[in-house]
């Protein structure tokens, strides 16, 4: 059992790097492994198991296994609400290994990984240990003399393919669900970032889930994870990544006509008043968009701000933008870590050029931190016009756009302009205005004075090209369900 992350930098050891399979941790069937780097130091942290088509169709059959005929499919609802609750409070007990092992693969600073993600996981896992033993079916009144009542009954082998950006709090949200409902799971991490998300297949083992339960198999994209999204053992498939992604795993899923339900990209505005409290809007904006590196799929990415305090805005932006504290992102007094490898950098320093290129004005940052990692400076880019690329396409780093606007009508159609609609923040103190916006706006989550407020009772997920369905909260359930009607014919 693993105990500790020995070692900051150089290879590190105590922590899985096989796969799981059926409650075994094993090799790949082909013997490949593929390398973990810190992309703090570029560094190879570890060889993982490399799993392929072979390996995912083994994990499949253990999780088919493991929901038919294993003892999963015998054990109380309140049981696997145990075993969650039995789950978050190992994670909480391993809360600094987690941690440390998260900034290792990731590069987030430790005091995110500590007291942000982790306390997110924790609560995930036991807000639906909650609902475990609450998954009632409903009696209804037909016509005759019938008896008619629903189920509601787990949806069988879910597929559930994570990004790199939350690791361990992306396992939470899709094992949580899953495991309340009584599904059987094969997870195929990010090959960024598969550390995290294998510790935490010990912890569950450890907390009593049956084997076969959870299957982890690490892997690429497109052999792993594609073959996931084909196999016909997979009922289910989750997903978080690219909308690019995103199509192809709805696509490659129709054969088998798999549930499938995708959290994906945005591009969210973020809208600043002349009579908000300027403090905050650009605490919030600061917060909206530098957090994890800008490597979230909710980043505020396009600040609106009214005319009359745009200059004021952008000033005060640009100072918190250079004030922030680059560096190892072990320092618990680090605010930003680098990008999670040199793939993600190098798209954002892209970016960056064609902001530039295309005449938005860079007022702060725009260039490489340092000599060593995939760090970014903080970057602000003003009088960013909406047709310019930086304000159409995710960028997924630490580059903020700030857009001047005029009149409410105006924001709301601009805002509203784009194939995304994950998630969007009004900042003004007109309590009308604010509810106004928040219902006209074409978006998943709106946050009123305030950003990146998440709950697990609350749902999250997107409009339009943002993805289909709702994660966390009571919805997500719902994604782990099959409703059965039973009618009976009474004397
Ligand atoms: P991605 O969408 O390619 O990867 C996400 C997950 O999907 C990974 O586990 C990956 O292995 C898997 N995957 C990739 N291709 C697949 C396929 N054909 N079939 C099945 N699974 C597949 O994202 P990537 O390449 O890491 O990042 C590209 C961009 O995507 C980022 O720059 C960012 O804009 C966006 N992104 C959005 C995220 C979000 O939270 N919405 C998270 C990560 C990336
Ligand atoms: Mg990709």
């Amino acid at each position: 059992m693993a105990t500790a992350v020995r070692s900051r930098t150089g290879p590190a050891t105590g922590f899985p790097t096989r796969m799981l399979i059926g409650g075994q941790w094993v090799e790949s069937r082909s013997g490949k492994t593929f390398e973990t780097i810190n992309p703090a130091t570029e560094e190879v942290i570890a060889q993982v198991a490399e799993g392929d088509a072979e390996d995912i169709d083994a994990a499949v059959k253990a999780a088919r296994a493991a929901f038919e005929t294993g003892p999963w499919r015998r054990t109380d609802a309140r049981d696997r609400g145990r075993m969650l609750n039995r789950l978050a409070d190992l994670i909480e007990e391993n809360a600094d290994e987690l941690a440390r092992l998260e900034v290792l693969d990731n590069g987030k600073p430790i005091s995110e990984a500590r007291h942000g993600d982790l306390p997110l996981v924790v609560d995930c896992l036991r807000y639906y240990a909650g609902w475990a033993d609450k998954l009632h079916g409903q009696t209804i009144p037909v016509r005759g003399n019938y008896f008619t009542y629903t189920r509601k009954e787990p949806v069988g082998v879910c597929g559930q393919i994570i990004p790199w950006n939350f690791p361990m709090l992306m396992v939470a949200w899709k094992w949580g669900p899953a495991l309340a409902a009584g599904c059987t799971i094969v997870m195929k991490p990010a090959e960024q970032t598969p550390l995290t998300c294998l510790r935490l297949g010990e912890l569950a083992q450890e907390a009593g889930f049956p084997d076969g339960v959870i299957n982890i198999v690490p892997g690429f994209g497109e052999t792993a994870g594609a073959a996931l999204v084909e196999h016909p053992g997979v009922d289910k498939i989750a997903f978080t990544g690219s909308t690019e992604v995103g199509r192809i795993i709805m696509r490659n899923a129709a054969n088998t006509l798999k549930r499938v339900t995708l959290e994906l990209g945005g591009k969210s505005p973020n809208i600043v008043f002349a009579d908000a409290d300027l403090d905050a809007a650009v605490e919030g904006a600061i917060l909206g968009l530098y957090l994890n590196q800008g490597q979230c799929c909710c980043a505020g990415s396009r600040l609106f701000v009214e005319e009359p305090i745009y200059d004021a805005m952008v000033e005060r932006l640009v100072e918190r933008a250079k004030s922030r504290k680059l560096g190892d992102p072990f320092d618990p007094t680090t605010e930003q870590g680098p990008q999670v490898d040199k793939t993600q950098f190098e798209k954002v320093l892209g970016y960056i050029e064609s902001g530039r290129k295309q005449g938005a004005r860079c007022v702060t940052g725009g260039k490489r931190w340092g000599q060593k990692g995939f760090y970014i400076e903080p970057t602000v880019f003003a009088d960013v016009k909406d047709e310019m690329t930086i304000a159409r396409e995710e960028i997924f780093g630490p580059v903020m756009q700030v857009l001047r606007f005029r009149e409410v009508e105006e924001v709301v159609q601009r805002a509203n302009t784009t194939d995304y609609g994950l998630a969007a923040a009004v900042w003004t103190h007109d309590v009308g205005k604010a509810h106004d916006l928040a219902h006209r706006i074409r978006a998943g989550t709106v946050w009123i004075n305030c950003y990146d407020v998440f709950d697990a009772a609350a749902p999250f997920g997107g409009f339009k090209a943002s993805g289909i369905g709702r994660e966390l909260g009571e919805k997500a359930l719902d994604n782990y369900i099959e409703l059965k009607t039973v009618t009976v014919a009474l004397r």
